[in-house]
């Protein structure tokens, strides 16, 4: 199975930029499950709800179709993170102010059929938290040509509660749009998480500095593809834009023997703990 990412430095606050650039640059590159960095199509530095909006749509909207159509084109399914613009809630609180929609930090699944799906990102980070309403729904996996796929979207990753009950929902690899600002947390706990649960890691993160007034993020790069014995089989630099794609046998995330007498699902004192 070819999987892989793209590293790079979307444009600020400008979705249809980010579009365009996307389709040239991945035209004619096939895998078949392409990872692309959490909002990847608008940055990620927000300072007001009106600037959230302004790059928000609805899914399926006209990125998806975007993406639908790339799929097509490349014969490639992706995943990619963007701002998902809900439909109006029943109560106002839920509205941010805003008596139209309600946003999500969500990372889409698309495959050349159309087939989609959309997790809404359940640990926000920081300034997220005055944006976007937290992930609602159970955590879930889904099937890519016969592999088990799940999806968490950045600082999820400092909860290995998420990635583990991926990991008992039959997970065999983690897509992982990511938006990393701490310098080298992401790509030890990802590293651990692969170890812990015996599956393939895809953390596709983003690069460059964006500046609003007098705050600014610095994004650490560094993506990377782990496997299920912990090995690093890809890294990207800090700073460079990068487009990978490797192979990897998915069949070696469905053992989870450490040793003869150990194996990671079946040894668990779950009469101990709750996860
Ligand atoms: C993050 O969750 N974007 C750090």
């Amino acid at each position: 199975m070819k999987i892989g990412y793209f590293q790079y430095n979307p444009f600020y606050h400008d979705v249809l930029q980010n579009r365009e650039y996307l389709g040239s640059r991945l035209a004619n590159h096939s895998a078949d499950l392409l990872v692309l960095p959490e909002l990847a199509l608008s940055g990620y530095l927000f300072r007001t709800n009106e600037e959230v909006f302004s790059c928000a749509e609805t899914i399926p909207g006209p990125s998806s179709d975007f993406f639908h159509s790339l799929a097509k084109k490349n014969n490639t399914s992706y995943v990619y993170g963007c701002i998902e613009k809900a439909e109006p809630k029943a109560s106002a609180a839920d509205d941010l102010n805003y008596n139209f929609s309600s946003f999500y930090n969500s990372s889409v699944y698309i495959n050349p059929s159309g087939d989609m799906k959309i997790y809404r990102k359940a640990h926000l980070f920081n300034r997220e938290k005055n944006h976007f309403l937290p992930g609602n729904a159970p955590f879930f996996v889904f099937d890519v040509q016969g592999v088990t796929v799940g999806m968490l979207i950045c600082f999820d990753h400092m909860f290995p509660e998420a990635a583990r009950t991926l990991t008992l929902m039959g997970a065999q690899i983690i897509c992982h749009p990511s938006n990393l600002v701490l310098q080298g947390y992401a790509q030890a706990t990802t590293r651990s998480r692969s170890i812990e649960n015996h599956i393939f890691w895809i953390l596709a993160n983003r690069i460059g500095t964006e500046q609003s007034g007098a705050v600014s993020c610095t994004y650490t790069g560094g993506s990377q593809i782990t496997s299920p014995d912990g090995s690093i089989l890809v890294s990207s630099a800090s700073d460079e834009e990068d487009l990978t794609v490797i192979d990897i046998d998915p069949s070696l995330a469905l053992d989870k023997n450490i040793t003869q007498g150990n194996n990671l699902l079946t040894d668990r004192r779950t009469d101990l703990y709750q996860v």
